[in-house]
């Protein structure tokens, strides 16, 4: 069944949209944050990298409280940042508690951070997923770490459904297709449906039998305000009949042979595996100003 999680950085909505969901039967289980939601939250404040930090913590340490599973909580990184710099502040922030995952970016660097990481047990939630190849290649490199010794813990791949909409194309299709990769090779990350904008999503998600859903509270007060036969009949799919569909993409042998965490990464560099997406780096970029918005001289 899938899970709700709430994507926000206010305790506020955290106390709010559970209480709500409680009432309707549901449970939320869990939250993802970023630095656009955590600095939503401090808007009008001008602090330091370092304070900036400490309210970041502050804030997920709060959210911890309300909801009883995981909660994602974001490095800073824009398009310069090494995988070294994102890896000590994933350490830190993989320290804050145990229900803690940390969100990379799913670019080259973000995934050699995420090899750091995980060889540290820090289970990891790759953001800014666009594309099947990304999604193959975060599958692939947690296969690769599990085969080592003594790393397991659950990690989260989230495909971001609505921005894909927002550009005309299916986003919904990007989370179906991520399922049947899971199911064919028996991949363990869990998909959890992001950027989410209407119930559409939400019903498309279940449908699929995607792992997780995480939503804005404006989300979760639409569906949850339907009935369950509203729910039953509702037209899922039509929407996405104006919008370019996302064929599935099979990876070959070559790719599905790769046994080595080294050789993903020359595949990777060498663009035979492409994990570059112009939406990832567009994410970074928004992240990254949205943060640096409340930082003293950034
Ligand atoms: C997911 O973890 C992200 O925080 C989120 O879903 C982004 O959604 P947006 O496209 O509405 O910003």
């Amino acid at each position: 069944m899938t899970q709700f999680l709430l994507d926000s950085g206010d305790p506020d909505e955290y106390r709010k949209i559970t209480r709500l969901a409680q009432e309707h039967g549901e449970v939320i289980f869990g939250a993802t944050t970023n630095p656009t939601l955590i600095a939503k939250k401090l808007a009008g404040k001008k602090v330091t990298r370092e304070e900036a930090f400490n309210l970041q913590k502050q804030i997920v340490m709060e959210i911890l409280e309300i909801v009883p599973g995981p909660v994602s909580a974001e490095v800073y990184a824009d398009n310069t940042t090494s995988h070294l710099d994102m890896a000590k502040q994933g350490e830190e922030i993989g320290s804050w508690h145990e229900r803690i995952v940390v969100k990379l970016p799913t670019s080259l660097e973000g995934l050699k951070a995420r090899t750091i990481l995980r060889r540290k047990n820090i289970p990891i939630n790759n953001t800014l997923v666009f594309s099947q190849e990304q999604i193959f290649a975060i599958c692939l490199h947690e296969q690769l770490i599990q085969s080592e010794p003594e790393t397991s813990s659950t990690c989260f791949i989230s495909p971001f459904v609505g921005r894909l909409d927002d550009k005309g194309e299916d986003g919904m299709a990007l989370i179906e297709h991520a399922m049947r990769l899971k199911r064919t090779y028996g991949y363990s990350p869990l998909i959890l449906s992001s950027s989410i904008r209407k119930s559409e999503h939400v019903k498309r998600t279940i449908d699929c039998e995607a792992d997780l859903i995480t939503a804005p509270a404006s989300a979760y007060e639409t569906w949850l305000a339907l009935s369950k036969e509203e729910r039953e009949s509702l037209d899922a799919t039509t929407y996405a009949k104006n919008l370019t569909p996302i064929p599935y993409w099979e990876p070959d042998d070559s790719l599905l042979s790769i046994n080595s965490i080294d050789l993903l990464f020359t595949q990777i560099e060498s663009g035979s595996l492409n994990i570059n997406h112009h939406l990832t780096d567009a994410g970074v970029t928004r992240f990254a100003d949205d943060w640096k918005a409340i930082i003293i001289n950034p």
